[in-house]
C-alpha cells in the first residue's frame, strides 16, 4: 500500500495555477508567472518542504505545455479536456456558484436549472474528480492538501474517499451565500456541494460572516458541519512587497503619465483623485460607482474641474457574454460622464481597461480617495493595498458588503453599495477630509490591512491542519 503513495508533503489545488504558457510564433513556449497569496504562502515554506501545486491547464498554450512535458518544479498542470473545463469553469463555477455566493441573479428570469445545467454539472464533477485523483496520486502518507475555492467544492469529499490518511483543508476566497439564497440551487446539488466540502478536516473562510453563512447552510440542509472544523483567516496585503514594488522606476513613469492625464485645477492646484482598481467582475459595482460620481458632479458643482475619477477596470472572464456586456456598460457610462461634464482641460473619468500592475500601483500612490464599493466581495485586497501604498494617505470609501469591512469599516466612509446617492455623499465626505485626519486614518487602515500577510495566512492554515 505504502508504495502507491506519492512524495508531496504539502499540496495546494486550484483552478488557476502559478504559471501560464503561450505558444510563441516560432512554436516555442513562453512561461508567465503569477503572484498572489498562495504564491507567497508556498514560497514561505521553502523549496525543500515537498510542496506541489496542482492546477488546471486553462489555455491552448497550457495544454501544449502539458503535452510537451514542459513544466515547473513543484507544479502539476492537469490537461482536463477543453470542453469539460469550459463547462466546469465557465458553465458552473463562474455562471452558477459565483452568482449564488455573490447574489447576482436577476431572479425573474434566472437561474434556470434544466437538462443543460445537469450536463454541465456532470463536467464539474469530472473536473473535480481529475483534481482528487491527481492529489491522491501525488500525496505522501499523511500529507496536507489545501483545496481552493468554489471551482473545487467536491474535491475534499472525493479525496477523503481515495486517501483517508490525508489532512484535507479547503479555503473559500469568495463570500458564502445566506441560506435562502444558497437554496436557489437544486436541493441535491446544494447538498452535494456542502457534503463535498465537509469531506475536509477543516474549512477556511475570509471572514466570520462567510464562515457563519456556511455553517447556517449546513445546519439547514445537511444537519450541521459534523466533525469538520471551521476557521477564519482574513488574508491581508503584503506590505513589504507593495512598499518596495511601488517605488520602482516603472511605477514612477506611470505616475508621471497619470499626472498628465489628471491635469491641474483652474486655480493651478492639484486635482483630487478618486481611484478604483478592479477586475471587471459583475460583483465589483463599477457602474454604480460611476453613477455616484456623476451625481457628485451634478449635485455638488464645486467639485467640477477639481476632481478626477481614475478608474481601472481590467478584463476578467471575457468568455462569458454577461461579463463582456458589463465591461461595455462601464465604458459607456464613463464616456457619457465625460461627454456631459468634460471641458477642454478636464477629463472627469480617466478609464483604463488594459491590465497594468505598475500603473495600478501608481494610481494607489496618487489616490486621495479609494472607492471600493462591491455589491459583495470575499475580501477585496485593493481596500487593504491602497492605504499601504498611497503617498499622502487616502480616505477609503468602502462597501459594507466587502469582507474587508470587518477589519477596515471603522476607519472608512462606509456605503450601502446599491445606494448611489449615499455613495455620492460618501465621496463628497471623503474628498472633504483634511490632510492630517486623512493621513491618520490611512495609517490605521494600513496597519489593519497588513495584519495577516499572505505567507502567515498560509502558514496559519497549514499549522491548524497539522495540529
Ligand atoms: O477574487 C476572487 C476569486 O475567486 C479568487 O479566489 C480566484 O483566485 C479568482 O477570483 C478566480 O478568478 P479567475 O476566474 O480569473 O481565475
Amino acid at each position: 500500500m505504502a508504495s502507491s503513495f506519492g512524495a508531496a508533503q504539502v499540496l495546494v489545488a486550484s483552478n488557476r495555477g502559478p504559471v501560464s504558457y503561450e505558444v510563441r510564433e516560432d512554436g516555442s513556449l513562453d512561461a508567465k508567472r503569477g503572484g498572489g497569496g498562495l504564491v507567497s504562502g508556498l514560497s514561505a515554506i521553502g523549496p525543500d518542504a515537498g510542496a506541489l501545486w496542482v492546477c488546471s491547464a486553462l489555455s491552448d498554450g497550457d495544454r501544449e505545455a502539458v503535452r510537451r512535458g514542459v513544466g515547473e518544479d513543484g507544479v502539476r498542470m492537469l490537461d482536463v479536456p477543453a470542453d469539460v473545463h469550459a463547462d466546469a469553469y465557465n458553465g458552473i463555477a463562474n455562471s452558477v456558484l459565483w452568482f449564488v455566493h455573490h447574489m447576482l441573479y436577476q431572479t425573474p428570469l434566472e437561474p434556470v436549472f434544466d437538462a443543460e445545467f445537469r450536463l454541465k454539472w456532470a463536467s464539474y464533477e469530472k473536473y473535480n474528480r481529475a483534481f482528487a485523483e491527481a492529489l491522491a496520486e501525488e500525496a505522501a502518507e499523511g500529507a496536507v492538501a489545501i483545496v481552493q475555492d468554489y471551482h473545487l467544492t467536491l474535491v475534499p469529499g472525493m479525496l477523503r474517499e481515495l486517501r483517508p490518511d490525508l489532512r484535507i483543508g479547503h479555503f473559500s476566497h469568495t463570500p458564502w451565500a445566506p441560506v435562502d439564497y444558497f437554496r436557489l440551487l437544486p436541493d441535491d446539488i446544494a447538498e452535494q456541494v456542502l457534503r463535498g466540502m465537509l469531506g475536509a478536516d477543516r474549512l477556511g473562510f475570509l471572514t466570520r460572516r462567510w464562515a457563519d453563512a456556511f455553517t447556517a447552510c449546513c445546519e439547514a440542509l445537511v444537519g450541521g458541519v459534523g466533525d469538520t472544523r471551521i476557521g477564519v483567516h482574513g488574508l491581508g496585503a503584503d506590505a513589504e512587497f507593495l512598499r518596495k514594488r511601488s517605488h520602482e522606476a516603472d511605477v514612477d513613469e506611470r505616475m508621471a503619465a497619470l499626472r498628465e492625464e489628471i491635469g491641474t485645477a483652474p486655480d493651478g492646484g492639484a486635482r483630487r483623485t478618486i481611484v478604483r482598481v478592479d477586475r471587471t467582475e459583475l460583483s465589483k459595482n463599477i457602474v454604480r460607482g460611476l453613477l455616484a460620481y456623476r451625481e457628485l458632479l451634478a449635485g455638488r458643482p464645486e467639485w467640477r474641474e477639481r476632481v478626477v475619477h481614475v478608474a481601472f477596470a481590467y478584463p476578467s472572464r471575457q468568455d462569458l457574454a454577461v461579463y463582456r456586456d458589463y465591461t461595455a456598460e462601464v465604458r459607456r457610462v464613463a464616456e457619457s460622464i465625460n461627454a456631459e461634464f468634460g471641458t477642454a482641460g478636464w477629463t472627469p473619468v480617466v478609464l483604463h481597461v488594459k491590465d497594468d500592475f505598475a500603473r495600478s500601483l501608481a494610481a494607489y500612490r496618487l489616490a486621495d480617495v479609494a472607492l471600493v464599493n462591491p455589491v459583495r466581495d470575499g475580501m477585496n485586497l485593493v481596500a487593504k493595498e491602497v492605504p499601504v501604498v498611497s503617498d499622502e494617505g487616502c480616505v477609503l470609501v468602502l462597501s459594507r458588503e466587502a469582507g474587508a469591512y470587518e477589519e477596515l469599516g471603522e476607519d472608512s466612509v462606509v456605503v450601502n453599495p446599491y445606494d448611489v446617492s449615499g455613495t455620492a455623499e460618501a465621496l463628497h465626505e471623503a474628498l472633504s477630509v483634511g490632510a492630517g485626519e486623512r493621513a491618520e486614518r490611512s495609517k490605521r487602515l494600513a496597519a489593519a490591512g497588513t495584519a495577516l500577510p499572505p505567507a502567515r495566512w498560509f502558514l496559519e492554515q497549514l499549522e491548524a491542519l497539522r495540529g
